[in-house]
């Protein structure tokens, strides 16, 4: 069996093909050009996912070695996503289904950064707790099965790599700037205490952070001009502790919560170091079996989508012609 995936949800064009199970290509379009903005500009996004499409698709199977008359369905990204960029793939998808004959299905981007976790060894077991944290999204998801999941905390504004790209825009750092803080806060020590929101239950909150982050800057400037040159390593390193520590306190609730014991991180911010670490040396101390996908599976990719799809195949769940994009996309 195989599939070939596409995934068009925000700034990056990608496609994967899997074939009984395995990944043999996953090729990915980067949009570089919304760097000049700080921030994706969703039209900018749907027209280069336009240019980027077809080359992308035709790359992926070529690097699989695969013919496209041998594909046995067409996966895509439903959503959630900025409509624009969703349509494009979802065109795209419904177009060679068509023209080929072969089955198409419709795959939810957060459920698909879940399945991530089923490309590579080691396998989580069923049921598990997966931390999924991105641009656009920060849920606690319970997975009780391969398409049985359940969001049992999520934030209640900003995302975790929204905080992390807002914040680095005080900074003047490039976007997206999740990476960059990352590799700054490598250099600095976490010697600034932000604080942490008191949010019930297994919820989030990070547009605090972002007014504290901002009024502390305010007030250090006005004492010291050059207080951002001189400190900004040691900031990066502070504002990235907090976001981990808001994080990871929320997952160890929700181990102690649900008793269970393997426990996952997925999505954008999944790639970044400290998180993984602390993710690492939680569950040995414990007792957590824990997983965290290959970095290149962490960022939006279309590997993830074609997973989803694989065990959307065998359950025989596909979509008809007349399927259309959702923004918003829960399950
Ligand atoms: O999952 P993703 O590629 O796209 C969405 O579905 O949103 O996540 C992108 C997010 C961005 O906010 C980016 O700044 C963040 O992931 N990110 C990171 C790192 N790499 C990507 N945040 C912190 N540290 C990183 N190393
Ligand atoms: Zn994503």
């Amino acid at each position: 069996m195989t599939i070939l995936g596409i995934e068009s949800s925000c700034d990056d064009t990608s496609a994967a093909i899997l074939k009984e199970g395995k990944i043999l290509s996953n090729c990915i379009a980067n949009q570089t050009i919304h760097e000049l903005y700080g921030g994706v500009v969703p039209e900018v996004a749907s027209r280069a996912h336009q240019i980027n499409i077809l080359p992308v698709v035709e790359t992926a199977l070529n690097q699989a070695g695969i013919n496209k008359k041998d594909l046995d369905a067409i996966a895509f990204t439903r959503g959630p996503g900025l409509m624009g960029s969703l349509l494009v793939g979802v065109s795209f998808a419904k177009a060679l289904a068509l023209g080929l004959n072969i089955p198409l299905i419709e795959v939810n981007h957060m459920q698909a950064h879940v399945l991530a976790h089923f490309i590579d060894d080691p396998k989580p077991q069923l049921p598990f707790l997966c931390l999924t944290v991105s641009g656009g999204h920060t849920q606690i998801v319970l997975v009780k099965d391969y398409l049985e999941m359940q969001v049992i905390g999520q934030t209640l504004d900003d995302a975790a790599g929204e905080a992390f790209d807002k914040i680095g825009k005080l900074l003047n750092l490039g976007y997206p700037a999740g990476p960059i803080v990352d590799r700054l806060a490598k250099l600095g020590t976490p010697r600034f205490a932000f604080p942490e929101p008191q949010i019930a239950e297994l919820d989030f909150s990070f547009s605090g952070l972002k007014t504290a982050v901002l009024y502390f800057l305010k007030d250090q400037i006005k004492q010291d001009e050059d207080f951002m040159k001189n400190n900004l390593n040691d900031v990066c390193a502070s504002v990235q502790a907090r976001i981990v520590s808001i994080l990871m306190n929320k997952l160890k609730k929700a181990a102690e919560q649900t008793g269970i014991r393997e426990v996952a991180i997925a999505g954008g911010v999944s790639a970044n170091s400290a998180l993984r670490q602390a993710l690492h040396d939680t569950g040995e101390q414990l007792g957590w079996n824990t997983y965290i996908p290959a970095f290149q599976y962490c960022t939006d990719n279309a590997a993830m989508i074609a997973m989803a799809a694989y065990f959307k195949y065998q359950q025989g769940l596909f979509a008809t012609q007349d399927v259309t994009p959702t923004a918003r996309y829960t399950f």
